[in-house]
């Protein structure tokens, strides 16, 4: 996933604002970074490897009204220079930044090979100027030209592109994100995710999948990329504040979401009632009702048929959203499809709603991010309002995509007003256990482990799928070996890896499993395992204990969030930074 922001308008500092904006989107990427400044009819280009956040934006003050600039998480190509973003055509009259892959790039490389064409790069983005260089043999007009150029590719992008003998900014999507900020009296940004123009503007206007737009700062169109017919758009008011997309007193993203759990959990209850006692409906009605998700969000969904299982008797299934192909053999248009995604663009998530969809199937999305592609594909959309998440390690919209799953669980057993009861509660004990003590204690525990290679984490019932999202979180910001285990699956092979001072974390509630998880505990200590509880209650077995409120079907919201703090502080003493681990990306809008 990578960052592409653009502007065409009145402003005549365009180099420089599309390098600051493009700074609040680092965290959609940042192996490398460049940009590409239209001055007179001549292009500057300066691209490198790294941070855009160290790059300094004052180097790029010529008198500039039209620029695009790139950051990019590596797909087809390694971290280089060459493979860095703006490409550009043979003739240096056309540069094009993109996010997404072209699945038939080598084809089309192939063929333009053939006809002279020149490449520096390994990337599949390469291929798009060249393309357009030569429909531009075929039509003078840019914009034709690059719809033109779209209507060859396979896959997905989301692709920005200018032109030294035009004044205009030209972009197209299918199946990556794009933006339109401004109007015509600010002059118009076009990027990935909204933070890029903030500072700018707040008056935004979404590109949906197969469209493009042609601006030239003043006037704007928008198109159907396959047929050329306009696609009015209507102009949405963004109402997130500034300090709610940046860190406030928090050293990284990551700290502050997982404080902003205190509210988050509040914000995911408070829904429409009668939507919620809808979407329960729906979920009696359907012959067959899957979960789907990635990473985190799948773990939500994991854990939601334990929730629906015990709160409501019903059974639900959850499927990884890149294992879901093979459903399709069974879904029929009575089968409903429920997915998560925090950024609402995981392109496994999107694959999974067009399998489903194929078959006539309902699509109900639980989101956060409003206007996203999910949100807006799906036949009916749930947000969990947890506000903008910008740590790649997700937290508060794991726990808001298991409180709004609880909720659609009581409701279905009729019990709504007892489930936002508990969850409202939950929400107060949490903000309770956030306190400087607690943070210290944990800090402590990171102190003393921070240097072991491997952790396990044992759960049962809900808090299996705990154990599992425990380890994403280790693993993705420290890059420690952690692993989760439902702990009835240790004696069956995973025990053998326990040796003394081996750290294994034991998540526990008080409910009809307790016993049955802390004998599991007791065999993990029987070999010298160093076992750290997170339980309501303090038990023998336990060397460190971390005491979480008592949550009922809420345990699993609890029992998350010392987890979280404790992956946060073994990223930081371990040096690494929290925000941005290696090899990841905040949304994943590849397959
Ligand atoms: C979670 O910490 C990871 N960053 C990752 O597993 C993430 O949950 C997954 O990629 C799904 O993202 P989404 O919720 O935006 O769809």
């Amino acid at each position: 996933m990578c960052g592409i922001f653009g502007y065409v308008g009145g402003r005549t500092d365009a180099g420089k604002l599309v390098i600051d904006g493009l700074k609040n989107l680092e965290y959609r990427g940042y192996d490398s970074w460049g940009v590409a400044c239209k001055i007179g009819t001549e292009i500057r280009m300066e691209k490198d490897i790294g941070k855009i956040s160290t790059v300094d934006s004052s180097a790029f003050a010529d008198a500039c009204s039209l620029a695009i600039a790139h950051t990019r998480w590596a797909t087809h190509g390694g971290v280089t220079k060459r493979n860095a973003h703006p490409h550009m055509s043979c003739d240096g009259t056309i540069a094009v930044v993109h996010n997404g892959i072209i699945e038939n790039y080598a084809e089309l490389r192939r063929e333009l090979e053939a006809k002279g064409h020149a490449f520096q790069s390994e990337t599949d983005t390469e291929i798009i100027p060249h393309l357009i260089e030569e429909e531009l043999k075929s039509t003078d007009d840019f914009a034709s030209a690059v719809r033109n150029a779209c209507n060859r590719f396979e896959g997905r992008y989301g692709l920005l592109a200018l032109h030294t003998l035009s004044q205009t900014l030209v972009a197209a999507r299918t199946g990556s994100p794009l933006i339109v900020g401004g109007t015509r009296k600010d002059g118009y940004f076009i990027a990935s995710d909204i933070p890029a123009f903030m500072d700018y503007t707040r008056t935004v206007q979404y590109l949906d999948d197969g469209e493009m737009v042609v601006t030239d700062g003043r006037s704007i169109l928008f198109t159907d990329i396959a047929t050329g017919e306009e696609r009015p758009k209507r102009e949405i008011e963004i109402t997130w504040t500034i300090e709610e997309a940046q860190k406030g007193a928090y050293k990284h993203f990551m700290l502050k979401e997982i404080m902003e759990q205190k509210e988050s959990i509040t914000r995911a209850v408070n829904q429409d009632e009668e939507q919620i006692m809808t979407l329960a409906e729906a979920i009696r009605n359907a012959q067959g009702t899957f979960l789907v998700g990635c990473g985190t969000a799948g773990k939500a969904c994991m854990a939601a048929e334990y929730f629906f299982s015990v709160i409501a008797g019903k059974h639900v299934n959850f499927a990884p959203a890149s294992e879901f192909k093979l459903y399709h053999h069974f879904l029929t248009s009575r089968s409903l499809l429920i997915v998560v995604s925090q950024s609402g663009e995981t392109a496994d998530v999107l694959e999974a709603m067009k399998i489903a969809k194929s078959k006539g199937s309902k699509v109900l999305a639980i989101v956060n991010a409003k206007g996203s592609t999910i949100d807006r594909e799906a036949d009916y959309s749930l947000h969990i309002n947890a506000g903008p998440e910008r740590a790649v390690a997700s937290t508060k919209a794991l726990t808001g995509q298991m409180a709004v799953f609880i909720l659609i669980a009581y409701a279905l057993a009729d019990k709504l007003q007892e489930g936002k009861t508990l969850l409202l509660e939950t929400g107060a004990k949490i903000n309770d256990m956030l306190n400087p003590r607690y943070m210290e204690r944990i800090e402590k525990l990171a102190e003393r482990i921070q240097r072991k290679q491997d952790l396990y984490i044992i759960g049962k019932s809900w808090n299996y799928p705990m154990a599992m999202e425990s380890a994403i979180k280790i693993q993705e910001v420290s890059y420690i070996h952690a692993e989760g285990f439902a702990g009835g699956e240790l004696k069956h092979g995973p025990i053998a890896l326990i040796e003394e001072g081996t750290p294994c974390i034991a998540l526990v509630g008080k409910d009809e499993v307790t016993t049955d998880i802390l004998s599991n505990t007791i065999e993990l200590k029987a070999r010298g395992a160093f076992v750290i509880g997170v339980a309501p209650e303090r038990y023998d077995v336990f060397d460190e204990w971390l005491k979480v409120p008592e949550g009922g079907a809420a345990q699993p919201l609890v029992n998350i969030i010392p987890i979280q703090i404790l992956a946060y502080f073994l990223a930081v003493k371990r040096g690494k930074d929290p925000d941005m681990p290696r090899n990841l990306a905040k949304s994943v809008t590849v397959k």
